[in-house]
């Protein structure tokens, strides 16, 4: 997507030297653009452990670059123990560094298999040379990183033209009137490689001319909806409103919400959505006023292995997230209290969506219902 005029992903390889990897470093946003060079496993353990970069298809891609820069360091040890070992460590680490988004584990154990295929072909070319089984395996790391970049971003595109139909459905009852899309957290394209989740119908109504205009929930206590979704709208010209995280109940019972859409950091095979804390909240207003609830996700998100959103590992982050709130002033990033200093805070990451309070699944292979059977149609290879 384009930032002040210019096309931008959310994670590259330095084109001066493709041993850095370099991402747009969230916190900083919406008040400074600030690109962050990474060249080291433990600075990519940091920068998705205390959100530099977020989102579950971009905390994904990230660990598909960090498990890359960790062959580039594995290459130094002098034989393949050392060298597997220091991979091994690495992928310990990145998938430690946050528990709930499933894209992160996926894409370290596709890494692991593909650098484990460097060794077995160099062998079955009987070029036992340590060092150009090296060699193959930074290779290969470094291709399924691109890889896992690209599918990420066709993925979203797709999802967008998917989610785009639902939104002209809603725009031609509505007769040119603008079509209200509420939406939680930040599933835009900064939490992705580009085009996002939830925000690709969006990006590609207003391209097609559509009139579209999008509620963001402000999405407390790290704000991603007010940092970071309504500064990649605005980027993109799409008109939308701020609004309270409590404010979108409201909104529903006076008939200003068309439709929502939000992402998913990870949906188990039967549909149970997690997604980020106060999503469910949504998911029943929504119900209640009958309004369609859409969650849009590509593949790589959903959870093969588990059958019931219960058993999703909810991230709890520390309570001074709760406590502080951030912002600028003057040029400068100010810290400030919001609560009493002695009250106890919780900070729960995420929050489970039944199936029954979803509407549909927004997919890169098109919408299907959250249940078990029309996910499978989908995706028939999972199928056991
Ligand atoms: O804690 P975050 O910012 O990494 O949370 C992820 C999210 O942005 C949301 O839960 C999002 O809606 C789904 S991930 C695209």
């Amino acid at each position: 997507m384009k930032v002040g005029g210019q096309h931008f992903r959310t994670i590259w390889l330095n084109p001066a030297n493709e041993q850095v990897v370099q991402l747009i470093d969230q916190r900083f946003l919406p008040h400074r653009f600030v690109i962050e060079d990474v060249s080291t496993v433990a600075q990519m353990a940091t920068a998705i452990r205390e959100m530099h970069v977020r989102g579950a298809g971009l905390i994904g891609a990230t660990a598909g670059y960090g498990m890359y820069l960790a062959t580039i360091e594995a290459a130094g040890s002098p034989a393949v123990a050392g060298f597997d070992r220091h991979v091994t460590d690495a992928a310990a680490q990145l998938k430690a560094t946050r528990p709930t988004a499933v894209n992160l584990a996926w894409a370290v154990e596709r890494q692991l298999t593909s650098i484990a295929k460097g060794k077995s072909e160099v062998r079955a070319a009987q070029a036992l040379d340590w060092r150009k089984t090296v060699q193959r395996k930074v290779a290969l790391a470094l291709a399924t990183a691109k890889e896992i970049a690209a599918e990420d971003e066709e993925h979203c595109r797709m999802i967008g033209q998917h989610g785009l139909d639902l939104i002209e459905q809603v725009a031609r009852r509505k007769n040119g009137k603008p079509v209200n899309v509420l939406t939680h957290c930040n599933a835009g394209w900064l939490a992705f490689v580009d085009y996002g989740s939830a925000l690709a119908p969006v990006y590609a109504a207003h391209d097609r001319g559509l009139s579209v205009h999008v509620w963001v929930d402000e999405t407390r206590p790290r704000s991603q909806g007010s940092k970071l979704t309504a500064w990649e709208l605005g980027q993109h010209g799409v008109p939308h409103t701020i609004i309270a995280d409590s404010a979108g109940g409201h909104l529903m019972q006076r008939g200003s919400v068309d439709l929502v859409i939000v992402g998913s950091d990870r949906t188990t095979c039967t549909g149970d959505v997690a997604n980020k804390i106060g999503t469910y909240l949504k998911a029943l207003a929504a119900q209640d006023n009958r309004i369609p609830f859409y969650v849009a996700l590509p593949s790589s998100s959903f959870d093969w292995t588990i059958r019931d959103g219960s058993e999703i590992p909810i991230e709890e982050r520390g309570a001074e997230e709760v406590k502080r709130a951030d912002g600028w002033r003057d040029g400068q990033m100010l810290e400030v209290s919001v609560a009493p200093e002695n009250s106890p805070a919780a900070n729960y990451g995420f929050d489970v969506t039944p199936r029954r309070l979803v509407t549909g699944l927004i997919t890169e292979r098109g919408v299907c219902k959250a249940d078990e059977k029309s996910i499978l149609e989908l995706f028939p290879e999972h199928a056991s």
